[in-house]
């Protein structure tokens, strides 16, 4: 029986490249969606991986999404708490609402995916998490404080996470994309994004293949000693 493996913000951007990568690499795969039923009904006719429509915001919508995913599919031994949104607003503009939707997603949307799949994974004795945290989470962004503090908060998440799970073959890994070739950047207005290529060593922006091989890597069956740490995957614009 192959591993059942979620994942949040699944059909679209770099969620897409990690779903298919694992399902390329024999998961089951389950990609969540929060809005956009029209591209999700796409991402399943391309791949035939199903997709669930949730908002991670919502503790109670994510348990029930997470039941009828196991009920379907089998129990949840992999997750990617993927979805993510930006609300992008220099400081002294930005919005209690902009602050608050972004750390909804963002932040209170990984303790929503990860809190209802934890007991199984500690009574089976295994599981892979990973969190797709940011580059601006490490070195913060202008215009970006919600997103910067949730994007940090990931690696918190993990670390705690990491410490928690080790006893029961659990792991709990961050990967923090640069800019990569999604919609988000791309909504990045042309001048600023043609700044941020030319500071990026690699000389362009990320494909979201890049991100899945990662995610790939660290789910591993065999990657149980990979635990709590932070991979890079920016083109060497930001080391730490
Ligand atoms: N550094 C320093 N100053 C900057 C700046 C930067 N990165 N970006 C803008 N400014 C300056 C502007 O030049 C402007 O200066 P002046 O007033 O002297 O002209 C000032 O800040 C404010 O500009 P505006 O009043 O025009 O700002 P705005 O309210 O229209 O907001 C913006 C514009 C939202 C900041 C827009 O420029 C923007 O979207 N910037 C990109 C932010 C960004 O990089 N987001 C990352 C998205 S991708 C992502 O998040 C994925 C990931 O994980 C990597």
């Amino acid at each position: 029986m192959s591993r059942v493996a979620l994942v949040t913000g699944g059909s679209r951007g770099i969620g897409a490249a990690i779903s298919t990568a694992l399902k390329d690499s024999g998961y089951t795969v389950a990609a969540t969606y929060a809005g956009n039923d029209d591209a999700a009904a796409q991402f399943t006719e391309n791949t035939g991986i199903k997709t669930y429509k949730w908002n991670v915001a919502d503790y109670e919508a994510s348990k029930s999404g997470i039941e009828k995913v196991e009920a379907e599919l089998g129990p949840i031994d992999v997750v990617v708490a993927n979805a993510g949104i930006t609300r992008d607003a220099p400081f002294h503009k930005m919005t209690p609402d902009q602050w608050n939707e972004v750390i909804g997603t963002n932040l209170t949307g990984v303790f929503n995916t990860i809190h209802p799949i934890w007991p199984g994974m500690r009574e089976r004795k295994f599981g892979r998490i990973v969190v797709i945290s940011s580059i601006n989470g490490q070195k913060g962004q202008f215009a970006q404080v919600n997103y910067a503090a949730t994007k940090a908060g990931d690696l918190g998440i993990v670390k705690s996470l990491a410490q928690e799970g080790a006893r029961s073959n659990i792991t709990a890994n961050a990967i923090c994309p640069g800019y990569i070739a999604t919609d988000m950047v791309m909504a990045v207005p042309e001048k600023v994004r043609e700044s941020i290529i030319s500071q990026i060593p690699t000389g362009r922006l990320g494909e979201p293949e890049e991100i899945a091989r990662a995610v790939v890597f660290l789910v591993n069956d065999e990657a149980g000693f990979i635990n709590g740490s932070t991979i890079t995957a920016n083109g060497a614009q930001h080391l730490v």
